[in-house]
């Protein structure tokens, strides 16, 4: 049995594929972890961009947010694995769902990247990537159940 196969016929991911008010209830959760990510992430692009709160230094903006970002980054992996256990095989063959999830690598890389360099135009292009990026994953995201 492969390992998609053993986490879809595991215990957990019945419960979670057989109740009425779990299964919402995560994917709920879900769409919290992204509003807490996406949100955060993209006060502070739009501050990088000087779009919004000139007068608020990037570094307090970024002091302020990034706990609020780490937040629903933990809650978007635990949900999202969790929908993903569900129907571990077929989400796998997905090509939405693995755009999806490449979409997901290169923003963290973005993110990454970010800290390594201290250049003004270099962190206003990864901003906008970062925008573009979430923004991409939020529609493939939503695309998954469609495809
Ligand atoms: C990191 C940021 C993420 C964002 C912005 C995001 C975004 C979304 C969105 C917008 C949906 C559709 C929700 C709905 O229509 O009710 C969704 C569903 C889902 N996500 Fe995520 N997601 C993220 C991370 C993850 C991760 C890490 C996983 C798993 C490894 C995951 C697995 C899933 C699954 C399985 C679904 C249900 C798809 C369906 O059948 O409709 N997500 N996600």
């Amino acid at each position: 049995m492969s390992i998609l196969a053993w986490l879809e016929a595991s215990g957990p991911a019945r419960i979670l594929a057989q109740s009425e008010w779990l299964y919402p209830l995560v994917n709920a959760g879900h769409i919290v972890g992204i509003a807490l990510l996406v949100g955060t992430v993209a006060a502070l692009d739009m501050r990088i961009l000087g779009w919004l709160g000139r007068s608020i230094a990037i570094a307090d903006v970024e002091r302020l947010l990034r706990p609020l970002a780490l937040i629903g980054l933990g809650l978007v992996i635990v949900t999202g694995l969790s929908l993903f256990s569900v129907q571990a095989t077929s989400y796998a063959e997905s090509t939405v769902f693995r755009i999806k999830l490449l979409l997901i690598a290169v923003a963290g890389l973005n993110a990454a990247l970010y800290q390594t360099t201290t250049h003004r135009l270099w962190h206003q292009i990864m901003a906008a990537l970062s925008l573009l990026l979430w923004l991409a994953v939020i529609t493939m995201g939503r695309l998954i159940g469609f495809r």
